[in-house]
């Protein structure tokens, strides 16, 4: 299938490493001019030559921090200036601390609002007026599982979450009628940065090995292991894509069949 994605401009948040940097890479492959983004621009600098030269494909680096209104006006702005246009966007962030109701306080799940919530809002409210201007758009939030089923020891994060699915649905009710699609993936357990940093938590915690919770994990899972994050950038990918033309306001769990409801 031809995604027909050769030609358009796509910012992908936070993607020097893990999911972001896999779906930059997945959509470059596609022939897409892609904007890649994180805060260190030496990882950043990195992430952007390995997509240049397993792709061939026009790569722009904008270095920024999502939690600023600043760094991410400039983020979407910079893509508009060098393409012209801004068809594709994916939000993404960080994660947040993992831990239990014990450990945080108010301002900490303030925190996590502004990183997981409050970014994705603010990117797409740079984004959305290019989109509704050139009648066409697609945009993807990378969530989690959490936001479907929440996970034990993240507290903030299935918090957060939730808020993004709310935020993706009504607005993928208000810009269907522009030619956007609007989705959100919710990734289970894919092994980047930060799921080792998870398991090295619950490992120190908990007097065992990384390999001991990675194996847990994959026990939890119906497939019996681990995503590869290009499994996960595939199916973002097809959501990014022209052929995904009627799909939109949906929340899709790329999890190996972690999530254990019916819708
Ligand atoms: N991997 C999984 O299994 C999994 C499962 C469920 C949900 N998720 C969620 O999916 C998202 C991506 O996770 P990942 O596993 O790909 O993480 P990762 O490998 O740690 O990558 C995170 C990326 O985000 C960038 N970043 C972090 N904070 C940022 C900020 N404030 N502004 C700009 N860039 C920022 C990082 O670069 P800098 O540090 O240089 O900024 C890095 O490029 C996270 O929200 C995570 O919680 C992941």
């Amino acid at each position: 299938m031809d995604f027909e994605l050769k030609g358009k401009a796509a910012v992908v948040a936070a993607s020097s490493s893990g999911l972001g940097k896999a779906i930059a890479l997945e959509l470059a492959a596609e022939g897409a001019r892609v904007t890649i983004n994180a805060r260190s621009e030496a990882n950043l600098r990195r992430a952007a030559d390995e997509i240049r030269s397993a792709t061939g494909a026009e790569v722009l680096q904008v270095t920024g921090d999502l939690t600023r209104k600043e760094d991410v006006r400039r983020l979407i702005a910079e893509t508009k200036d060098r393409s012209g246009s801004v068809d594709i966007l994916v939000t993404n962030a960080g994660g947040p601390p993992a831990g239990f109701f014990d450990d945080f306080k108010e301002d900490d799940y303030r925190k996590a609002v502004e990183l997981n919530l409050i970014s994705t809002i603010a990117l797409c409210r740079q984004a959305v007026p290019h989109m509704k201007e050139a009648g066409w758009g697609r945009i993807v939030a990378i969530t989690s599982i959490a936001a479907k089923q929440p996970v034990e020891n993240l507290i903030l994060s299935n918090t957060a979450r939730a808020g993004v699915l709310g935020f993706m649905k009504s607005l993928a009710d208000q810009v269907a009628s522009f030619g956007i699609t609007v989705n959100a993936v919710c990734p289970g357990y894919h092994l980047t940065e930060r799921l080792r940093d998870l398991a090295s938590l619950v490992a120190g915690k908990e007097g065992v090995s990384v390999e001991e919770v990675y194996a847990r994990w994959a026990a939890s899972t119906p497939m019996k292991r681990i995503g590869d994050p290009k499994e996960f950038a595939a199916a973002v990918a097809f959501l990014c894509s022209v052929r995904a033309s009627y799909i939109t306001g949906t929340a899709i769990q790329i999890d190996g069949g972690v999530y254990r409801g019916l819708i």
